[in-house]
């Protein structure tokens, strides 16, 4: 199927048309992330003023790269009439910001009852996952399944057991901050521009790498128990703990920032990487899918590689390129492609809450 799929849940407006699920036709996207780094985080009203303009445009270039809108004979204002070549439409209908979710949704409606076409509605942390099924990859080299799923976005952390697409087991996620937050959060402590995750990386790139003696000195919460939760909310406090140590003594520095932007990682990704590869002994899955926007953390994807390798785990590891990690549309798509549940227009609306698992 020819899929032309929208996602406008934060501060991205994209739209993508992906073919069969796997090759991207198109993908277009246009973010008003600039606007936010200058308020240190999102807006939502102002985020979704931004998806209202694009929302339109993007999706016509989306039509346009893909060579997929064609022009009709008919005229409309002396306008001629154009219609795509597509066989469905995909949209995210949650979670996210109400307002953003809006725009997308109730664009997509109106282009179905327009071009008659089915209407997919799209679970956004569930597309997350498919990111990992789009190309390059042929369809040989596909992810086997069973597999363990870890989405790490800015607002959720969530482990799921896929079984099969449209089969999903949810085995455990954050009780309170998500991983993302973890890094948003923190940099804005250390006084680090917003996206955070980025931030944080870069500045623990530019610290000399510790010694064997390295001393962690922050929490690894929730390491030890016996399930499949997590909790980032204590490190966000340990870590103002810390920036109010180092600046009563005058020592928050480029320095000191770096370190903490290290150990900030460390924390993190030690977490991430310990439980969801306890998962994957004990569900034995084929296949450890990584995804979602902290999944594009160069660190995170190197400690999964080296701790598979220790562990000697019989595991196909994958994790999208960085630019399909982060929010896009062709994502969307290609999660509709396979989990094809078209509904009436009428029956589709934005849900900000909506959990992995509805
Ligand atoms: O999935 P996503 O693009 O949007 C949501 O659905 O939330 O994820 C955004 C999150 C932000 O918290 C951002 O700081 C984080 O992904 N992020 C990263 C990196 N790139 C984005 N976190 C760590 N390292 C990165 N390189
Ligand atoms: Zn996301």
């Amino acid at each position: 199927m020819i899929i032309l799929g929208i996602e406008t849940s934060c501060d991205e407006t994209a739209a993508s048309v992906v073919k069969d699920g796997r090759e991207i036709l198109s993908h277009v996207l246009a973010t008003s992330a600039q606007m936010h780094i200058k308020t240190g985080g999102i807006i939502p009203e102002k985020a979704a003023r931004e998806q209202v303009k694009s929302i339109i445009p993007v999706i016509e270039e989306a039509l346009r790269e893909a060579k997929l809108l064609v022009v009709g004979s008919e005229t409309h204002n002396s306008q001629p009439t154009t219609y795509p070549k597509i066989d469905a439409i995909a949209v995210t209908y949650g979670p996210g910001l109400i307002g953003s979710l809006l725009v997308g949704v109730e664009t997509a409606k109106t282009l179905s009852y327009l071009w008659s076409k089915p209407l997919v509605p799209v679970n956004h942390l569930v597309a997350h996952i498919y990111a990992n099924w789009l190309s390059p990859k042929v369809k040989s080299s596909e992810p086997e399944l069973p597999a363990i799923a870890l989405v790490v976005s800015g607002g959720h952390t969530d482990l799921v057991y896929l079984k099969n697409h449209n089969q999903m087991e949810y085995i455990g996620g954050t009780r309170d901050d998500a991983a993302g937050e973890a890094f948003d959060k923190t940099a804005r402590l250390l006084g680090l521009p917003y996206p955070g995750g980025p931030a944080i990386a870069t500045a623990a790139s530019h610290y000399p790498l510790p010694t064997t003696h390295y001393q962690p000195f922050l929490p690894r919460p929730m390491l030890d128990n016996d399930n499949y939760d997590f909790s980032f909310s204590g490190l966000k406090t340990a870590v103002l703990r810390e920036v109010e140590k180092l600046k009563n003594n005058q020592q928050l520095n480029n320095l000191t920032i770096q370190q903490l932007s290290f150990e900030i990682q460390e924390a993190i990704t030690d977490v991430l990487v310990e439980k969801s590869l306890r998962a994957v002994k004990q569900y034995r899955a084929k296949t450890f899918l990584l995804a979602g926007g902290v999944a594009a953390n160069k660190r995170l994807t190197d400690k999964f590689k080296l701790a598979i390798g220790h562990l000697a785990l019989d595991i196909d590891f994958r994790v999208p390129p960085p630019h399909l990690c982060t929010d896009n549309a062709s994502s969307i798509a290609a999660c509709a492609e396979f989990n094809y549940h078209p509904l009436p227009w009428r029956q589709i609306s934005a849900n900000p809450n909506l959990s992995i698992m509805n």
